[in-house]
């Protein structure tokens, strides 16, 4: 249990790394926190950048999910506790002790998180995703879509996992309150509206 504490610890830290900003102040773009939908993610700094920057925010946001899950898989922490390592993250990204607390959904997090769980899920949720954004055109809603189908995949691919991944699911789609909200009431920007101005 010590480890387990250490290592939630140690994803908490490793999430707060708040990639967008920084990646953002390195490419003089505008604060991702205060510009675009106002969240620091890979889908907003596509909007504010272009692929490259937003490319490299997604592979270090994937990574900060990605690392403390496999540093604690390989520490021979149980199935449960990997998921508490997993929410660590999680809950880094989305309220980053360095960066005011004010972070993002976590959607490339979780998934790097969810990888040590298999390539299966792996390919399951990116093809769920892209499904998702080419019938309808939302980064928010492919990532809700493929969120909300990772318990279900998770419970046939490895059952142990189950748990876990749906408190991940779940804490991923309450973040996108404002998305919804956006979604329902029509103001969602499709992500091909690149530059699209969001009130
Ligand atoms: O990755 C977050 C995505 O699901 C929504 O981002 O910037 O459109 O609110 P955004």
């Amino acid at each position: 249990l010590p480890m387990t504490i250490l290592m939630v610890c140690v994803a908490y830290l490793c999430g707060s790394l708040s990639s967008a900003v920084i990646i953002c102040r390195l490419y003089g773009l505008p604060d991702p926190r205060t510009t675009g939908s106002q969240n620091p993610g890979a889908t907003n700094v596509y909007r504010l950048g272009g692929r490259v920057p937003a490319a490299l925010v997604l592979v270090m946001d994937i990574l900060k999910g990605t690392i403390p899950v496999y540093c604690s898989y390989w520490l021979d922490i149980a199935p449960v506790y990997l998921g508490l390592v997993a929410i660590g993250a999680c809950l880094g990204h989305i309220f980053p002790l360095y960066f005011g607390f004010k972070g993002g959904k976590a959607v490339a997090t979780a998934f790097g998180a969810m990888l040590p769980v298999g390539l299966e899920l792996a390919g399951l949720l990116i093809v769920s995703w892209f499904i998702g954004l080419f019938i309808w055109g939302y980064s928010s809603l492919a990532a809700i879509l493929a969120v909300a189908l990772a318990p279900l995949f998770t419970w046939f691919i490895k059952p142990d996992y189950t748990l876990p991944v749906a408190m991940l699911a779940l804490l991923i789609i309450v973040r996108h309150k404002a998305n919804i909200q956006r979604l329902l009431s029509g103001t969602e920007p499709r992500v091909w509206d690149k530059r699209g101005k969001l009130k």
